[in-house]
């Protein structure tokens, strides 16, 4: 089993301050960020959760409240278009309606703090970008882009569909959201550079996610099996927390600060 240190508990973790908390970091932690020259971070909807926007899985979570199948799917695309857009546009205005929480920021400062650092999401809500993160990688696409079905010709933003109902692209195929659905492949070279990002990590952190949707939550098992070491950040155990080194029982916005603090006290007096 992992280590699991105490909970702290935080249902919005807006409004926590990180360092009014006993410090999270154990000494196998600080070693292995004293020690480690590529750092990768995975993150999931957990991430974006104490900005405000829904997570899935969680009580009260987008797939307890609405079926996928209806409306994250391509056939559910090609059997109502604009009931699947009404849903996007709605998580759209969510998603427009909140700002980045300190979990993204503490990921912007640790680009500069590691010799390499890697940033993949499963997020589509584009939160790592807005807080400053320079090199994102999505796996699971961007709800503020949108393509057609037909032709896969881009439109950034807001430039389709402005309304809640689907727009055609001028090859006459419909446009669609800039997301991964069920049933579909990853973008192949966001994939790749993933998966050569966890074989070659030595520190490797799965933070916010369920690690229920693959092939991202094999992600932390490569990394392990290829001698990382590997941590959850969590309130709760993942489904994969049984592969890490060791679980941090607390909401991203106050660990990750603080990860970033122990990194900047022991990469300035190293
Ligand atoms: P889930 O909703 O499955 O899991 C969110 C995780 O975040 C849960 O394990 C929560 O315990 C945890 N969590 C909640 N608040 C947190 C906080 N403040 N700090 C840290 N963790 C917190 O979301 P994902 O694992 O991201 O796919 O889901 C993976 C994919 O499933 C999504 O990308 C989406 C969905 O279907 C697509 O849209 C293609």
């Amino acid at each position: 089993m992992p280590h699991v240190p105490s909970p702290i508990t935080s249902e919005t973790g807006d409004s926590v301050d990180p360092f009014s908390h006993p410090s999270l970091i154990t000494p196998s932690l600080e070693h292995a960020i004293a020690e480690a020259k590529h750092l990768v971070v995975l993150t999931g909807a957990g991430v974006s959760a104490e900005s405000g926007v829904p997570t899935f899985r969680s009580s009260g979570g987008l797939w307890a409240q609405y079926d996928p199948t209806q409306l994250a799917t391509r056939e559910a695309f090609s059997r109502d278009p604009d009931l699947v857009w009404h849903w996007y546009s709605w998580r759209r205005g969510i998603i427009r309606g909140v700002q980045p929480n300190p979990g993204h920021f503490a990921l912007v400062e640790a680009e500069t703090l590691f010799p390499r650092f890697s940033l993949i999401t499963q997020n589509v809500d584009n939160l790592h970008r807005r807080a400053g993160s320079s090199d994102v990688h999505e796996l699971h696409g961007n709800i503020e882009r949108s393509r057609c079905l037909d032709c896969a010709r881009a439109y950034p933003g807001d430039e389709a569909p402005p309304s809640e109902n689907a727009l055609r692209c001028e090859c006459g195929g419909l446009i669609r959201p800039g997301v991964v659905w069920f049933g579909e492949s990853l973008p192949e070279s966001e994939l790749i550079f993933a998966q050569e990002a966890a074989r070659t990590c030595d520190l490797f952190l799965s933070v916010g996610t369920s690690g229920l949707v693959y092939p991202a939550a094999a992600l932390p098992l490569i990394a392990h099996q290829n001698g990382a070491y590997v941590v959850e950040i969590n309130p709760e155990l993942s489904a994969i927390a049984r592969q890490m080194d060791e679980c941090i029982a607390a909401p991203s916005g106050v660990a990750l600060p603080m990860i970033i603090e122990t990194t900047k006290r022991l990469r300035t007096t190293a």
